[in-house]
Parts: C-alpha cells; sequence; structure tokens
C-alpha cells in the first residue's frame, strides 16, 4: 500500500482564498476589515520569521496588519500594558503573543490578560473551558486545522478510534476535545504510556505530536490508518554534502507510508493549516463581535 498523501500547503491555500472571499464581503458590507495583532519579545529568529510569515499572509487575505516588536528586558508590566491596549483597540480582533516569552515574563498571566474574545490562538483558559464543554470556544490553530483536513478526507470521523500521541495544552489537549466532539473514541497517549506501538496500531486515526524526530515507526501504524504528523523537528541532513538541516516530522514517513491509508508530509502538511487558521479564527472572531453567524471552514 502507498498511503494518499493528505496535501496541507494546497488545502492552506484553499483556505486562505475562502478567507480572502469573506474579508472581501465584510469589506463591501461594513466598510471594515478584520485586523490581527502580534506581539514578538525579544529577537528569536525563528520566532522572527514566523511573526513576518504571518504578517504577510494577513495582509495577503485583505485584513490589517498590526506587529509589535518588544525589547527582550522589557517588564511583564509593559507588557501587559500593551495587551490592554490592544483589548480596547476596536480595530483589532485577534491578538496572538508569540510564545515562548523570556523567562522573566509569567506566560500564563500574560496569556490569560488577553481578551478571551480576541485570544485566536486558543490559549486562554477561558477557551480551553469553552472547548472542553463543547462551548463556542477560539479553538487553537494548529489543533484545528488537523480537524479541518481529517474531516475533508473523511467527511465523518464519527466511531472512529483515535490516538493522539502527545498532552500539550497547545496541540494534545485540545486536538482530543476536537476528535472527542468528532463522535471519535479518543485515547491521548504520552511518554508514561505502556506499550506505546500497541496503543498506536488501534488507531484509525493517529495524531502524532510529541516532538521527536522519526519517533513513530511503520511497525505502529494499523494498516490503512490515517496519520497526521504535527512534528517539525530539524536534524542534520543524512546526506553530508548538504549542510542545511532537513526538517522530519514525529512519524518516519519512509516506513508510514507504505502503512498508512493517507499521511501528511513534513514540511507541507499541517505546517502551513495553523497559520491559515490563525487567518480563519480573526475571521471568526470580527464576525462574533459583529453580532455575525460564525464562518463555516469546513469545505462542503
Ligand atoms: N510559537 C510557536 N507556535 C506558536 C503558536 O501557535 N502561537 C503562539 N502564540 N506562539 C507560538
Amino acid at each position: 500500500m502507498t498511503a494518499k498523501i493528505i496535501d496541507g500547503k494546497g488545502f492552506s491555500q484553499k483556505l486562505r482564498s475562502r478567507i480572502a472571499s469573506t474579508v472581501a464581503e465584510i469589506r463591501t458590507s461594513k466598510g471594515i476589515v478584520p485586523g490581527l495583532a502580534v506581539i514578538l519579545v525579544g529577537q528569536d529568529p525563528a520566532s522572527e520569521v514566523y511573526v513576518r510569515n504571518k504578517a504577510k499572509q494577513t495582509s495577503e487575505v485583505g485584513m490589517e496588519s498590526f506587529k509589535y516588536i518588544l525589547d527582550a528586558d522589557v517588564s511583564e508590566e509593559s507588557l501587559l500594558d500593551l495587551i490592554d491596549e490592544v483589548n480596547r483597540n476596536d480595530s483589532i480582533h485577534g491578538l496572538l503573543v508569540q510564545l515562548p516569552l523570556p523567562d522573566h515574563i509569567d506566560s500564563d498571566l500574560v496569556i490569560n490578560s488577553i481578551s478571551p474574545q480576541k485570544d485566536v490562538d486558543g490559549f486562554h483558559i477561558s477557551n480551553v473551558g469553552l472547548l472542553s464543554t463543547g462551548q463556542k470556544a477560539m479553538v487553537p490553530c494548529t489543533p484545528l486545522g488537523c480537524k479541518l483536513m481529517l474531516l475533508d478526507y473523511h467527511g465523518s470521523l464519527s466511531g472512529l478510534n483515535a490516538v493522539v500521541v502527545g498532552r500539550s495544552n497547545i496541540v494534545g489537549k485540545p486536538m482530543a476535545n476536537l476528535l472527542l466532539q468528532e463522535n471519535c473514541t479518543v485515547t491521548i497517549a504520552h511518554s508514561r504510556t505502556r506499550d506505546l506501538p500497541a496503543v498506536c496500531r488501534e488507531a484509525d486515526i493517529l495524531v502524532a505530536a510529541v516532538g521527536r524526530p522519526n519517533f513513530i515507526k511503520g511497525s505502529w501504524i494499523k494498516p490503512g490508518a490515517t496519520v497526521i504528523d504535527v512534528g517539525i523537528n530539524r536534524i542534520n541532513n543524512p546526506d553530508p554534502a548538504i549542510s542545511k538541516p532537513k526538517l522530519v516530522g514525529d512519524v518516519d514517513f519512509d516506513e508510514a507510508k507504505s502503512v498508512a491509508g493517507a499521511i501528511t508530509p513534513v514540511p507541507g502538511g499541517v505546517g502551513p493549516m495553523t497559520i491559515a487558521c490563525l487567518l480563519a479564527n480573526t475571521v471568526t472572531s470580527f464576525c462574533r463581535t459583529e453580532g455575525l453567524p460564525d464562518p463555516n471552514w469546513v469545505e462542503k
């Protein structure tokens, strides 16, 4: 068997073009557009790249982009003041504070000071509670992107066994909640799980979010399963002639592709969906603020 490759890059392009159409309709009917603000503290090169990509894609779909770059030694109080200012700015509908933050800043305090309505990351405790009780939440972008790709591929997920490997607040836990809402039977596995290969082999849907390169082997995968690889790991290129690091997922792709029914590649799978979902969440936030119905991002 050779797995179908789930093309996250192509899927994210289609999603962004639907977002752009929705933004254009909003501009016509309301005379305003949704705005997304990103706050970056310090000069972490990887974070700078993320923030630049976010700003570029925000503008490309016709939304307004706001960028705040603060020095690495900025006080927690100054950061909280800026968040308060953004919370009260009616032109801004989504706010993301790029993580990780420097050690002298309390990340939980910062995240929970973002207005829950503008919390397009879905990290605020109110949104975590709303999601886990099945209420209208802002849903974290990476799990939302995985859900959209799974629904597109399967139609319905009802009754399927889903195993999520990884229990982070950003991916594992919200992913499990979303799969539960889709009527999957959900297992969250992690570093202490006994006989992880056997647990994974039960999965019709396997979501890998552990941050360990090529960790999940082909023999752990149920034949025909759908594999969603959230990992983005930089490793030394196996070809010594290439000095640039190689990007690999948490799943051993070469092994998995001959067992799985469908699989997301790395790069080009889940990654591009995350920013697209951030834009989608910003439009959703705008619609809620304006009393409009939530846009439906699931392709019909
Ligand atoms: N840093 C890396 N990924 C993310 C993300 O999805 N959201 C935020 N806020 N910071 C990140």
